[in-house]
């Protein structure tokens, strides 16, 4: 794996800041549960490339029985012909099957994991991105590595062994064939990585453009209603709207435009390595040389060597976006989370303020030495214009936030003493906006 991610490392911009290691270290945990799918995805995909390596010499040997070989030999060649389809079937089949079911594990894992640390995450963390985003990272990010991880990454092994194996079976069966299609490979591998690349990119812009067009959507229906009552304010939006489209469009074309010239150029390439086959393979036949059943099966190898070219073009592609998608996910699963004392003790309520000093942002402070005592069972109402602070003042009593200075005590004790969860069901909190809860009104209430 080493080389494909130097290579990327070269023609990307923007790449995971975090090492491959360090995202490994938090994901692999999550997928060891899971190891024995993936052992059997591993071995299926082994014996479906042994199968898949030994049909093309078989259809040879049937080609030259069929030609000048016993009635005998023909039954039982395509017998053995009619086996290893079935088994490749079948293998591919297994496959398929235990690489879905470790993927979708892993996706569910992976999102439940991320979910539990949303939930214990300090509240910086959340408020710091925006909950589009958060709601991303949770499923968009969790679905491209469980994409990567099944489709791209066993493939992306298996295909790179079908290419050595293919090759090896080339120059076992004509060394001289092999030396005609060779001087492709520099071309071939040229044009996968070079235009690769540029699609790659293309396509990164694509898709920023779509997540542009996706947040000018998101803010106009949640806006829908106050955008209504001002027409000039929703001629701007249709404006900005159309702007955002037609870059979407005409980058969204410029990425096919590139893909499809790969493929054509990659057809160009296939139909040249074929012409040249068919052409020395025809002149070693008419001299005796080599028999048809030796070109059909080189032929068969040229395609299968040719043919992981594309995709491991593709698997760039996929293992960018699953490398980007997995650094996202693994900085939000090393968030900071909340941390509590272990103090339960019972609380009456005697709840004091010690030149407290906090802001939400470092240089920005806006609660400035505070002190307040408030005895149990007195009723106290902070007073003071909008901004000022009051709603920090609670929250800092609940730990959403930790004060910059100064001391928060309960009943005489810091509040990080307590354990958190105790803190937050001895305090009733009533949230300046409402939050419902989906369920029963009692839930809302008690839960
Ligand atoms: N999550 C946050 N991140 C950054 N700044 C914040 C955050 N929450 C509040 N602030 C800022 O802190 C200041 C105090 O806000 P706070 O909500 O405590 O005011 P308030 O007194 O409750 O106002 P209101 O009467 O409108 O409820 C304001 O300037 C506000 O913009
Ligand atoms: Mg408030």
């Amino acid at each position: 794996m080493g080389w494909r991610l130097a290579a990327l490392g070269k023609c990307e911009e923007g790449l995971p800041s975090l090492s491959f290691r360090e995202i490994l270290r938090r994901v692999a945990p999550l997928i060891r549960p899971y190891a024995k799918y993936v052992y059997a995805a591993a071995a299926a995909t082994v014996l479906r490339l042994l199968l898949n390596l030994a049909i093309p010499v078989l259809m040879g040997l049937l080609i030259d029985s069929a030609m000048g070989g016993s009635f005998g030999e023909l039954t039982s060649l395509s017998l053995v012909f009619l086996g290893c389809a079935a088994a490749y079937w079948w293998v591919g089949y297994a496959r398929a099957y235990f690489m879905i079911v470790a993927g979708q594990s892993l996706v569910r894992d992976l999102r439940a994991a991320l979910l539990d640390k949303l939930l214990r995450a300090r509240i910086e963390v959340l408020s710091k991105e925006e909950v589009g985003r958060l709601v991303s990272r949770v499923m968009n990010d969790v679905d491209v590595i469980g994409d990567a991880f099944t489709g791209g990454l066993i493939d992306a092994v298996a295909d790179a062994i079908t290419m050595v194996g293919a090759l090896a079976v080339m120059v076992t069966i004509s060394s001289r064939l092999t030396l005609v299609v060779l001087p492709l490979l520099p071309a071939v591998l040229l044009i996968n990585y070079h235009l690769a690349a540029k699609a790659r990119k293309t396509f990164r812009m694509a898709r920023k453009a779509v997540a542009k067009v996706t947040a000018k959507v998101e803010q106009e229906v949640s806006g829908a209603a106050v955008v209504k009552t001002y027409v000039r304010r929703r001629d701007i939006n249709e404006r900005e709207f159309e702007e955002v489209s037609k870059e979407s469009v005409s980058l969204n074309v410029e990425a096919a435009k590139v893909v499809s010239s790969v493929d054509l150029l990659m057809s160009v390439m296939r139909a040249l390595g074929i012409a040249a086959i068919l052409y020395v393979g025809g002149v070693l036949v008419l001299g005796g040389e080599m028999t048809v059943g030796t070109i059909v099966a080189f032929y068969g190898y040229l395609s299968m060597f040719f043919r992981p070219l594309q995709t491991l073009a593709m698997f760039f592609n996929s293992i960018q976006s699953a490398l980007a998608a997995a650094e996202r996910v693994t900085e939000l699963l090393k968030a900071e989370e909340e941390e509590g004392g272990a103090l339960r003790s019972p609380v009456k309520g005697y709840v004091e303020l010690r030149n407290v000093h906090f802001g939400y942002e470092r240089n920005l402070p806006v609660i400035k030495g505070v002190s307040l005592e408030v005895k149990p069972g007195e009723l106290v109402a902070i007073v003071g214009p909008t901004g000022s602070g009051k709603s920090t003042l609670a929250k800092l009593l609940l730990r959403f936030y930790d004060p910059w200075s100064g001391e928060i005590l309960l009943d005489g004790r810091r509040v990080d003493e307590y354990d958190l969860s105790y803190l937050r069901r001895v305090i009733a909190y009533v949230p300046q906006e409402p939050a419902v809860i989906s369920g029963k009104v009692y839930d809302n209430l008690v839960a």
